[in-house]
């Protein structure tokens, strides 16, 4: 993709101010971006409070990642374009759809100000428990706050043993008269864009014109896919074919290992999604409807769907947390439940994960791609952070231990949680390890929650 097509609207670099006009009291401040030609008077009364520098400046680039900064560059030009993310309604938090500007869905965006507890969530249940009853639905072992970071953990996770079973997560930022903002934040975006109008020489002296944009997780829209729960139900009465069900096997496994290593405590049926795509003819002109006139020539055979199944581990803004659960609730994993769970880990799952989780250095390089991501956030904790580590580390143990010995998944949750704490001296080491024993050291938890299935 050419660079100069991924611009929003043809926007262009502000020249640098010559000498002989040059003002020294004037901050130096990109142009208002200019709104799309193509946009008539109506639509442009319709964004009164995006305007000059509402991008994030020093985010939204990746690198390292052309494909993912083409998409956030497409919901960019979206929002400047006013098509704005959607809330979406069933969710707990501010969570919102983005869009691309031909409307096609294409993220999934969670600010960090609107997270369950965040200051701005947007929904009404949420401020009830936080205010009225903190201790039975606050997630005492969870950093508060940090959903976003988790979520592009989660991805990373993923990625990095080759799960890819985490659409991938990123931390962006955006802006949009959609997300919910404090009353004073918009007041103060319209008195700014007032005096931006009648006194355009002292509008040119702040520094941002429109809404503050949020930092959040922005992950990547998975098309096809339904909530796990309405396939499962679909499942019990209509089973999947052999080969999809060992196809369907390798994938949950897959979830099985990115949730117990990060230690989801949020993997309802509601959160994970199922693709499956089933046996059809499709809809091409040349394929015929009824047996009689499907002829056997190979051009039509290749009008067959394969049937297939996939499964996308969304919703992992609850992970990573510095403790194990200990008090009231135990935030069990809702797929042990699941018949797949009885069956032990395939030859495949263990040759794709053990290699890598048994190599001490392949876990600190884990640990330390997680602490470039989470050390981002204006509340990071470096004890915290060690602490989210060394319960990441117990998981990671349990877990090498299950796959060497032929254990399935309820067998693994049945294991009793552990905590890898780096031994004195070695706290920051990036340095090669020589022993396990020498760098770590292994406790089990003593105290368990009150309730142990919810
Ligand atoms: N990456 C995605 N691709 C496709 N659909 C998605 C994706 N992420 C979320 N959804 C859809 O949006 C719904 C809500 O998403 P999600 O569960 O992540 O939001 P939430 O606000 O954290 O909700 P809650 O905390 O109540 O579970 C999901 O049930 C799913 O249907
Ligand atoms: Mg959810």
């Amino acid at each position: 993709m050419n660079e100069d097509s991924l611009q929003p609207n043809g926007i262009s670099q502000q020249p640098s101010p010559t000498t002989s006009t040059y003002q020294p009291f004037v901050p130096d401040v990109d142009f208002e971006q200019p709104i799309n030609d193509n946009l008539d008077a109506k639509d442009r009364e319709n964004q009164p409070l995006l305007g000059r520098m509402d991008h994030a400046p020093g985010y939204n680039h990746f690198p390292d990642d052309p494909s993912f900064s083409y998409v956030i560059k497409q919901a960019e030009i979206a929002i400047d374009n006013s098509v704005f993310p959607e809330r979406i309604y069933q969710g707990s938090s501010g969570s919102y759809f983005v869009k691309d500007p031909n409307c096609k869905t294409i993220g999934v965006f969670k600010p960090k100000d609107e997270e369950p507890y965040g200051l701005l969530n947007p929904k009404w249940i949420k401020w009830l428990h936080k205010n009225c009853c903190p201790c039975c639905f606050g997630r005492s072992c969870l950093i508060p706050n940090q959903g976003y970071l988790s979520e592009a953990g989660a991805s990373l996770v993923s990625t990095k043993l080759g799960l890819n079973i985490v659409p991938k997560t990123k931390v962006a930022k955006l802006v949009s008269e959609t997300f919910n903002y404090g009353r004073l934040d918009r007041e103060k975006t319209r008195m700014k864009h007032a005096i931006n109008d009648h006194f355009p020489k002292l509008g040119r002296r702040f520094n941002r014109l429109g809404l503050r944009p949020k930092i959040g997780s922005f992950q990547l829209f998975m098309e096809g896919y339904k909530d796990a729960e309405y396939w499962l139900r679909r499942l019990e009465l209509a089973p999947l074919p052999l080969n999809l069900q060992s196809r369907f096997q390798l994938q949950f496994e897959r979830l099985v290992v990115l949730d117990y290593i990060i230690r989801n405590t949020d993997r309802g049926n509601d959160n994970w999604l199922i693709r499956y795509d089933q046996p059809s003819l499709s809809s091409s002109p040349n394929a015929s409807l009824t047996n009689s006139t499907i002829s056997e020539s190979s051009s039509e055979w290749n009008n067959v769907q394969e049937p297939d199944i996939k499964i996308a581990a969304i919703d992992n803004g609850l992970a990573f947390p510095f403790k194990h659960p200990d008090s009231w609730r135990a935030y069990p994993y809702h797929w042990a439940w699941l018949p797949q769970a009885k069956i032990p880990f395939s030859k495949d799952t263990k040759e794709l994960v053990l290699p890598y989780l048994s190599d001490m250095n392949f876990v600190q390089d884990l640990c330390d791609d997680l602490y470039t991501l989470f050390k981002i956030d204006k509340g990071f904790d470096r004890h915290m952070f060690e602490k989210q580590m060394s319960v990441m580390r117990g998981q990671i143990l349990n877990l090498t231990q299950a796959l060497k010995d032929g254990k399935s998944p309820v067998q693994l949750v049945q294991m009793p949680a552990v905590i890898v704490e780096r031994s004195k001296g070695h706290v920051g080491t990036t340095s090669k390890f020589r022993s396990f024993s020498d760098t770590f050291t292994q406790r089990f938890q003593n105290k368990s929650p009150f309730f142990s299935w919810c």
